[in-house]
């Protein structure tokens, strides 16, 4: 009886291990929304004037990030590390031939406040 049993309990059993590591770890991450709403209002304040209050972008200033592949395939440490340094129109990951300032232009923003913003990003993106 009990031998019959044990395959499939056991089955079972790494089964909802399994699920249990990947809810931790592999999945999308996520975010406070206390964290969200701030880089919510720290993005209107000043990436909304390149890439538009609905972040979907604006003609000749900024790109969409709420479809960005380099949003989605980059880490949160990738993404400030960008958002700090910008992405002049002479760097080789440019696409549009128009800048991208450091931190959009705006110095007082914190390594906090853009990842506030990040946290944001990952909420609206498609
Ligand atoms: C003065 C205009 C301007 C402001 C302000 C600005 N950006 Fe940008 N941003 C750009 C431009 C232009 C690009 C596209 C650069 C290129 O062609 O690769 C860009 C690209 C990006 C990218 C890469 C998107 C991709 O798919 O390659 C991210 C992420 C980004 N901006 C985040 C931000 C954040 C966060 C802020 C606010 C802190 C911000 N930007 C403020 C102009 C701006």
């Amino acid at each position: 009886m009990i031998s019959k049993r044990t395959p499939i309990f056991l089955t079972f059993l790494l089964f909802a291990l399994a699920l249990a590591a990947c809810g931790g770890g592999a999945g999308e991450p996520s975010y406070d929304p206390d964290t969200v709403a701030l880089g919510k209002t720290k993005f209107e304040q000043t990436c909304s004037a390149c890439h538009g209050m609905d972040a979907k972008g604006l003609p000749n200033l900024g790109k969409d990030l709420t479809i960005s592949e380099f949003v989605q395939s980059n880490s949160d440490a990738d993404l400030l590390a960008m958002v700090k340094t910008g992405r002049p129109s002479s760097h080789e990951l440019n696409t549009t031939g128009i800048d991208m300032p450091p931190k959009g232009g705006n110095p007082a923003l914190s390594d906090d406040d853009i990842s506030a913003i990040i946290a944001y990003l990952r909420s609206i993106h498609e």
